[in-house]
C-alpha cells in the first residue's frame, strides 16, 4: 500500500500552514476543514491537547476522538507498534477509500493517551482527503485527533462561519476551506471486533460500495440491523447515547422513506398543525425535485387535517411565517448530504420554533442523511 503524495508551491498555504503547525505543537485547538465536516484537532499523542478538546466543545468525556492521519507511514509509526500490521480485512478498503470518509477502527497502542479512546480496547483512525487536512498534518508530521467542530450536541459545521458561530471565542485559528465537500461525517468501520464487520456510523462512504469489497459480504449496520432486527447487539458505540445535531428549534421529521406525495401531504398537515399552535416561526427542509411529480394544487392548497385531502388554494408559503429550505433533489442523496447541516443551521438563524423535514430513502447517502435526522428529531412521525 503506498502512500499516496501531496505537494504544495503556495507560498501563503505554506505560511498558513506553519502558523497552524505552531499552535498546534503548542497543543492548542484549532478548526480545520475536511472533506466531510470540519474538525477540531490538536496534537493526538498529547494528553494535554486532548483534553482542551473535550473542553472547547464541552464534549461527553466518555465519548472517543478520530485520529487523523497523512500517509500510511504515520499509520505505522503511530498506531502500529513493532510487528503489528494493518488487520489484513482493512486492507482493500484501505487501498479503494483512503484517503476518504472513511474511518476505521483498530486495536489501541500503549502509545495513545486514554484522553483519546476513552478507554475503548480500540482507537479510531482516518486518513481525510482534504488538501487542507492532509498538509497541515505533514506538515505537523504528528496525527491529530479532531471531533466534529461544533459545540456538542449541534448540527456538524459544513462552512467555517458554522465553527465561528459555535466556538469563536475559544479558539485562536479557523481554517477556511469553503463548503466541505461530503456535509456528513465519515462512516465508522468495525472489522475486527467481532465476527462480521460492522458499521457503527453510517457516513461519506456508503454501505453499497462497503459491501463490495472481498470481506464485507456479511456487512451490518448498526442500529439498522441490530435494532430493526432485534439482532443481538455486541459493539458499543460510546457517542450514540448523547443528544446529536439538534438546532435550537424542535426538529420534526416525516420518516416515510420516499414516498414522496405522502410525504409532502404529512409535512403540509404538521405545519398546519403546528401554525394553528401558538407557535411563531416555522422552517421547511423539502425536495424541489417534487415539485413536478406532485400535483400543483396539492404544493399549493390546505389539508383537512380529519381526511388527509385538500381544502383550498391559500398557498402555506405565502405565509412570512413559513421559511422553505432546499435540499435539492431526493434522487441525489449525496447532495442532500451535503446541504443538511447548513440547512439546519439556517433555518436556526431565523429563529424559527420548528423545523419540519421530508425524510429520503436510506439508499446510498440517504443512509447518512436519516441516520442524522433522526438523531436530531424531537419528533419522528412515521404515518
Ligand atoms: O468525518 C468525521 O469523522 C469528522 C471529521 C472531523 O473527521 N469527525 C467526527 O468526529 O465526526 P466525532 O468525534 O464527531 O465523531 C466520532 C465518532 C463518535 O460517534 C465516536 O463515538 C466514534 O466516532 N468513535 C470514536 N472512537 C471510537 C471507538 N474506539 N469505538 C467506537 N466508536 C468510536
Ligand atoms: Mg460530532
Amino acid at each position: 500500500l503506498e502512500d499516496p503524495q501531496f505537494t504544495t508551491t503556495d507560498s501563503n498555504a505554506k505560511e498558513l500552514l506553519e502558523n497552524a503547525k505552531k499552535l498546534l505543537s503548542e497543543n492548542q485547538v484549532i478548526a480545520i476543514p475536511t472533506e466531510t465536516v470540519y474538525g477540531l484537532a490538536s496534537n493526538a499523542l498529547c494528553s494535554e491537547a486532548i483534553q482542551k478538546i473535550y473542553v472547547v466543545k464541552n464534549r461527553p468525556l466518555d465519548n472517543p476522538l478520530i485520529i487523523h492521519i497523512s500517509s500510511l507511514k504515520m499509520l505505522k509509526k503511530y498506531l502500529l507498534p513493532d510487528f503489528i500490521e494493518i488487520p489484513k480485512i482493512y486492507e482493500l478498503v484501505i487501498k479503494k477509500f483512503w484517503p476518504g470518509p472513511l474511518t476505521i477502527l483498530l486495536p489501541k497502542p500503549e502509545s495513545i493517551p486514554l484522553e483519546v479512546t476513552c478507554n475503548q480496547p480500540t482507537v479510531a483512525v482516518r486518513f481525510p482527503s482534504h488538501p487542507i487536512a492532509r498538509a497541515l498534518i505533514s506538515t505537523c508530521g504528528f496525527p491529530l485527533a479532531a471531533p466534529s467542530a461544533n459545540a456538542s450536541g449541534k448540527p456538524s459545521p459544513t462552512l467555517a462561519s458554522h465553527v465561528w458561530t459555535d466556538l469563536n471565542s475559544k479558539i485562536p485559528l479557523i481554517i477556511d476551506g469553503g463548503q466541505c465537500n461530503f456535509g456528513v461525517e465519515s462512516t465508522v468501520l468495525d472489522a475486527i471486533s467481532s465476527k462480521d464487520p460492522i458499521i457503527l456510523r453510517p457516513g461519506g462512504i456508503t454501505f453499497e460500495a462497503l459491501v463490495q469489497i472481498p470481506g464485507f459480504e456479511n456487512l451490518k449496520v448498526y442500529n439498522k440491523d441490530f435494532i430493526d432486527k432485534k439482532l443481538e447487539m455486541t459493539p458499543t458505540t460510546p457517542g450514540m447515547k448523547y443528544r446529536h445535531y439538534s438546532p435550537n428549534a424542535k426538529v420534526v421529521l416525516i420518516d416515510l422513506g420516499d414516498d414522496r406525495i405522502k410525504s409532502r401531504i404529512i409535512l403540509k398537515r404538521e405545519v398546519q398543525r403546528i401554525m394553528n399552535g401558538d407557535t411563531k416561526k416555522i422552517g421547511i427542509l423539502l425536495f424541489t425535485d417534487n415539485i413536478k411529480n406532485i400535483q400543483n394544487d396539492l404544493l399549493k392548497s390546505k389539508i383537512d387535517l380529519n381526511t388527509n385531502t385538500l381544502i383550498n388554494d391559500s398557498d402555506l408559503s405565502n405565509n412570512n411565517n413559513i421559511i422553505e429550505y432546499s435540499l435539492g433533489s431526493s434522487i441525489h442523496p449525496e447532495q442532500v448530504a451535503k446541504e443538511l447541516f447548513k440547512g439546519l443551521r439556517c433555518l436556526d438563524e431565523y429563529k424559527v420554533d420548528y423545523i419540519v423535514v421530508e425524510g429520503i430513502s436510506e439508499m446510498n447517502e440517504g443512509l447518512a442523511v436519516m441516520n442524522r435526522l433522526r438523531k436530531a428529531a424531537s419528533l419522528i412521525l412515521k404515518e
